[in-house]
C-alpha cells in the first residue's frame, strides 16, 4: 500500500505550520516543513556574503545544504522569509529540493507544508488542503509571533512585508503557489487552531 501523503499548501501565516504539525501527530505520520528548506537555502546564501536573487549562488546553496542547515534557529527573522521566496523563484533551487521532498513522501508518506506540495511536490497526495485566512488575520498572527519574540516591529510593516512574499510566491513561473484542483480550501480567519485543527480532520478522515 501506497505511504498517506497529506498535502498542506497555502500562504504565509494561515496557520499551516501549526495544522500540519498538529495532523501528523493524530495520524501517526511524519511531518515535513517544505518552507525550513527554502529558508535554509536562504540563510547560507546570506552568510556566505551573497544574495538570494543571484542564482549561482542560490542553486549553490541548495545543493550544498545539510541536515545542520535545518536545525539552525535563525531561519524565522523578516531577511530569510524574503531571501527564502526570492531563492524559491528560481528553477535550479527547486529542481534540487524536489527529489529529497518526493523522496520523503515516498517512504514514509507524511504531512508536508509548503506551496506546492500539492500542484508539484506530491500531485498523487491522498489528500490535499489549501490553507488561508484574510490578509489582515495573516499579517495579524505573525505580528504577534514576532511580538511574543520580543521583536518590535509595526504591524503595517509586517503587513507589507507579507504581501511582497505572496506576490511574489504566486506569481512566480515555477511553480507558483496556488491551490491543486482537487485540493479542499480551509480558511482559517475566524478560526482558532483548535477549530482549523477539527475543520482539517473532518476533511483529512472523509478521504482516508
Ligand atoms: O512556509 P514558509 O513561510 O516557511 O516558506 C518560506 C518560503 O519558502 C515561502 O515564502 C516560499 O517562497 C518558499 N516555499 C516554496 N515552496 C514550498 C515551501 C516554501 O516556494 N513548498
Amino acid at each position: 500500500t501506497e505511504p498517506v501523503v497529506i498535502a498542506v499548501d497555502g500562504p504565509a501565516a494561515a496557520g499551516k505550520g501549526t495544522l500540519a504539525r498538529r495532523l501528523a501527530a493524530e495520524l501517526g505520520l511524519p511531518y515535513l516543513d517544505t518552507g525550513l528548506l527554502y529558508r535554509a537555502v536562504a540563510r547560507r546564501v546570506l552568510l556566505e556574503g551573497g544574495l538570494p536573487t543571484d542564482p549561482a549562488a542560490a542553486e549553490a546553496a541548495a545543493r550544498a545544504l545539510t541536515p545542520a542547515d535545518l536545525e539552525r534557529t535563525d531561519l524565522r527573522g523578516p531577511d530569510v522569509d524574503q531571501g527564502a521566496s526570492q531563492v524559491a523563484a528560481q528553477p535550479a533551487v527547486r529542481a534540487a529540493l524536489l527529489d529529497f521532498q518526493r523522496g520523503f513522501a515516498a517512504r514514509h508518506g507524511g504531512v508536508m507544508d509548503g506551496r506546492d506540495i500539492g500542484t508539484v511536490v506530491c500531485p498523487d497526495a491522498r489528500v490535499k488542503l489549501f490553507v488561508t485566512a484574510s490578509p489582515e488575520a495573516r499579517a495579524r498572527r505573525r505580528w504577534l509571533e514576532r511580538q511574543a519574540r520580543g521583536e518590535a516591529i509595526p504591524l503595517e510593516e509586517v503587513a507589507a512585508e507579507m504581501a511582497v512574499r505572496d506576490a511574489r510566491d504566486a506569481a512566480r513561473d515555477v511553480a507558483p503557489m496556488r491551490p491543486a484542483e482537487d485540493a479542499a480550501l480551509l480558511d482559517t480567519t475566524a478560526l482558532d487552531a483548535e477549530a482549523a485543527f477539527g475543520e482539517a480532520m473532518t476533511l483529512v478522515q472523509a478521504k482516508l
